[in-house]
């Protein structure tokens, strides 16, 4: 949940570290620190905050001269954030200089064994222990000390290292959080994700696990951490660099909202062919998906919701029993993976750590497991038996919008294809189907186009204590999603509910002026979602519904409605999610939060 970055080159290292940060800031925003070497010593500032007390404090890079240089952008695990715990960190001789994403989990005993050798300690981070194991372990040959300090620690990391000793020398580590070597005619970088490095190059090495970089101004190589020499290739990267940038819009949220129909488009228009979908990627032959017998979802947070919609669509498409669960609580509770389970995990970033444990423990206990992630060769579309592709394109807001809405396609999609080879579709109702899907962007284009009308009623709320969202079926599911984003962003107190279950406790928070929003897009529950809603009004509560366009009954029991154009019921999510995210959009601005990077979050969760 860091960013590091690091140059070696013909150019000023500093001003590059600084730009790569900026890139990598959606990691982790709590302080930001870059080390140089000047030709004579390594020299470094850091400084709690955002990353523009960095660049003031070094007039842009100005006061640290020099061609090679490590940098990080932290979001605090161990350590209060503070300039003393801020990266880079140290030996006591200052000759080396370590950044690091990632937990460093026997950190306290390596810590004591140094110390009882006489080490002395500046921070309360574990990732100082690094500098100071590499400190105890080198002697003139920085990869044989890399090595001895990766047999030694536990845990998860990407580092960033700088040795005094050897000034044409950059070395970088990876197990289990990002890495990625960027190799241009300039010089060479190293960065936790890919935006970091694009304005410089789209050459990129993906390092593995337990891989160690160690890179010269023209010249790199790769060892295993028995210093084996390895053989790597790189990648062209296709991606836009202003697919990363804000392009005129005020956030990156409000831009990758923007970007829905886009999103939806391209992950959606290369599967289907001729009338037909097709997913080879899945890897599996129609004797294969016949006999699945059981489908575990896993996922965090949103891609989480998106699993608890895929559930209802799974089933009610391709009658196969679905099961759902949060991929901090499925690798601790010993679960039950029987013969014909595929396991799907979801993911963004690809890097979640919870979501990569539980995918390992799914391929050791022997289920087949397919990711569905956004970003291309990521850890958990590398290890997955088959990725699909969500094409979001890169997403920087915390908060997730247009992966979620493509992670929503990629699960329409596979439970169609299910049904389809299945028999549990007919070949007219799938076309049908079809149809509806290729509609969504256009949809979602419209709900936007209204964005106006939500902005208002969202700037009447913004005072706002407690909001409940509340829906059957797949509008629980969407509740679930719309409470995330608002709380997430705007810091309101706020809960979703099974309207059915209000009743059976909640309903008691409802009072006067209590703002609940109530989601009513499945036709066949729409009369008992009414009846939860005219329960809250009667209690005082203020209510908006998100219903079907003709639902026009629904103003009568609201204070305001919001329409979504007519869909399949599997669908709906997709659209009436638009409103719920321009809803939290406009409430967080209204409060003056930060939208894009809001406080204590981190756009990619790399710890658990
Ligand atoms: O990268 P991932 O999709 O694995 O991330 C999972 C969650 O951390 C993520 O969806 C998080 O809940 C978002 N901030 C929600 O907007």
């Amino acid at each position: 949940m860091c960013g590091i970055v690091g140059y070696i080159g013909e150019r000023q290292a500093a001003s590059i570290l600084l730009d790569g940060l900026s890139k990598l800031e959606y990691r982790g925003y709590d302080s930001a620190g870059i080390a140089v070497y000047n030709g004579e010593k390594i020299q470094m500032s850091k400084a709690k905050g955002r990353l523009k007390v960095l660049s003031e404090l070094t007039h842009d890079g100005e006061t640290l001269p020099g061609t090679i240089g490590i940098g990080h952008t932290r979001w605090a695990t161990h350590g209060a954030p503070s300039d003393a715990n801020s990266h880079p960190h140290f030996n006591e001789s200052m000759s080396i200089a370590v950044v690091h994403n990632g937990i460093i989990e026997n950190y306290i005993k390596i810590k004591k064994m140094l110390e009882s050798k006489g080490y002395q300690f500046a921070s309360d981070t574990d990732t100082e222990v690094v500098a100071h194991l590499l400190d105890y372990y080198y002697k003139g040959n920085a990869l044989e000390a890399i090595t001895k300090v990766m047999h030694r620690v536990e845990g998860s990391y990407a580092l960033g290292i700088l040795f005094a000793e050897k000034p044409d020398t950059l070395y970088a580590v990876r197990k289990d959080s990002p890495l990625i070597v960027g190799k241009s005619a300039n010089g060479n970088l190293i960065a936790s994700d890919v935006p970091a490095v694009l304005k410089y190059t789209r050459d990129v090495y993906f390092i593995e696990n337990e891989e160690i970089a160690v890179i010269q101004q023209d010249n790199m190589k790769f060892y295993n951490m028995y210093e084996e020499e390895l053989t790597k290739e790189s990648v062209k990267i296709e991606w836009d660099v202003e697919a990363a940038e804000k392009g005129g819009y005020e956030h990156f949220m409000l831009k990758e909202m923007h970007e829905q129909p886009k999103a939806v488009a391209d992950t959606l228009s290369p599967r289907l062919k001729e009338g037909k979908i097709v997913l080879d990627e899945l890897n599996m032959t129609e004797e294969e998906m016949k006999a699945i017998r059981k489908i575990m979802i896993v996922a965090c947070g949103s891609a989480y919701h998106t699993g608890v919609t895929a559930k209802y669509i799974l089933e009610g498409l391709a009658r196969i029993p679905v099961e759902v669960d949060v991929a901090s609580e499925f690798r601790y509770r010993n679960p039950i993976l029987e013969e014909g389970t595929l396991v799907i995990i979801i993911s963004q970033s690809g890097e979640t750590a919870d979501s990569l444990a539980a995918l390992r423990m799914a391929k050791n206990m022997g289920s087949k497991v397919l990711a569905i992630v956004n970003v291309v060769g990521s850890s958990i579309a590398r290890e997955a038996d088959s990725v699909l592709y969500t094409w979001a394109g890169p997403e920087i807001a915390v908060a997730t919008t247009k992966a979620y809405s493509a992670q929503l396609i990629a699960h329409y999609l596979l439970a169609m294809k299910l049904a389809e080879v299945r028999g549990t579709v007919t070949l007219e109702e799938l076309a049908v189907l079809i149809e509806d899907l290729k509609r969504i962007p256009e949809q979602i284009e419209l709900l936007l186009g209204n964005r106006e009308k939500i902005q208002k009623f969202a700037n009447r709320y913004v005072a706002a204590k407690d909001v409940f969202f509340i829906g059957r079926g797949i509008d629980y599911a969407i509740s679930l999603e719309g409470s995330l984003k608002l709380k997430e962003i705007s810091y309101i107190h706020s809960e979703a509910y099974a309207a059915g279950e209000l009743k059976h406790g909640t309903i008691s928070l409802i009072e006067d002026g209590t703002l609940v929003v109530a989601l009513l897009t499945q036709e066949e529950l729409y009369k008992k979602t009414v009846s939860n809603v005219v329960e809250v009004k009667t209690r005082g509560a203020v209510v908006l519904s998100v219903t079907n366009a003709g639902n026009t009954d629904m103003e009568k029991n609201s204070d305001y409605t919001i329409y979504i154009p007519k869909t399949n019921k599997y669908f709906t999510n997709s659209l009436a999610v638009v409103p719920l995210q321009l809803f939290a959009y406009y409430i967080s601005i209204g409060r003056g939060c930060d939208v894009d990077k809001p406080r204590n979050l981190a756009k990619s969760v790399t710890v658990e």
